[in-house]
């Protein structure tokens, strides 16, 4: 009777430590799973030298039957809700009548977490078809506008907004550095600049590396604006850090 009570015993701890494996296991091969599908973006999305048209058509794909908003949801991917708060923290309540452009907006991840956080008046741009019909479902963006962000002239007045902010729109052929002329155009005296992106871009990148902090800070001697913070901030999206830069015009 005893030796059978012990059996049993056993046989309960075997089975509880083959769950515990079984989930390991399925743990496992997601992380491997997720850090497979994380290569293969930037494999494709940030290769070298993929013009600005492949990576709008890349995003398009990838837009499609939601898959893109499946795959970067906050869990993963913290960019719009990082961005959200720095914008928050800039530009105190009543935030109704502030005019915010949320610049690469893809999906419109951003946007929404703005409009939980009381703006009414946020305006979109990304160059991918896809991405912008994306966004428009969400039901948050007053204006979106179709067009990359480059040294280009965009059609929108000088000083319209009270803050533009990119999250994850840089990277290999996405948004250019001299475009940062553009960004300070569009906004309002007084009004910010805020763009968190991957860290290691900052190296990674052939278009930024040595160039795009530096052209910054150009910026700023040159009295067009001035560097309100510089922040690292861990798990930005998946493993990886991001930096968080936050500029205010003069
Ligand atoms: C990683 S997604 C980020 C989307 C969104 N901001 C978010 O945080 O979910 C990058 C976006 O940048 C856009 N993009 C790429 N090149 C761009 C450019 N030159 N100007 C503006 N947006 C660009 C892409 O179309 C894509 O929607």
């Amino acid at each position: 009777m005893y030796r059978n009570m012990i059996f049993i015993e056993k046989l309960h701890i075997t089975k509880q430590v083959r769950q515990v494996m079984a989930s390991e296991k399925a743990r496992r091969f997601q992380e491997e799973g997720e850090r497979r599908d994380v290569e293969a973006y930037a494999r494709r999305a940030h290769r070298e030298g993929i013009s600005r048209e492949e990576v709008a058509q890349y995003y398009t794909q990838w837009a499609k039957s939601n898959k893109y908003d499946m795959d970067m949801g906050p869990e993963r991917y913290r960019g719009p809700r990082i961005a959200a708060d720095c914008v928050s923290e800039l530009i105190p309540d009543p935030r109704d009548s502030a005019r915010i452009l949320d610049i690469a907006a893809g999906s419109g991840f951003l946007g929404q977490e703005l409009w939980t956080k009381g703006f009414r008046l946020i305006d979109g741009l990304d160059p991918s078809e896809g991405m912008i019909e994306a966004a428009r479902k969400k039901n948050v963006y007053s204006n979106l506008i179709c067009d990359f962000m480059s040294e280009k002239m965009l059609n929108i007045n000088t000083d319209t907004y009270d803050a533009v902010v990119v999250s994850g729109g840089m990277g290999e052929g996405h948004i250019p550095c001299n475009a940062l002329y553009e960004m300070i155009r569009i906004v309002k005296p007084g009004g910010y600049v805020v763009i968190v992106m991957r860290e290691e871009y900052l190296e990674h990148v052939h278009d930024y590396k040595d160039k795009l902090e530096p052209l910054m800070k150009e910026l700023e001697i040159s009295g067009r604006w001035t560097r309100v913070s510089r922040r690292v901030v861990p798990k930005y999206s998946f493993e990886n850090n991001g930096v968080i830069f936050i500029y205010q015009k003069k």
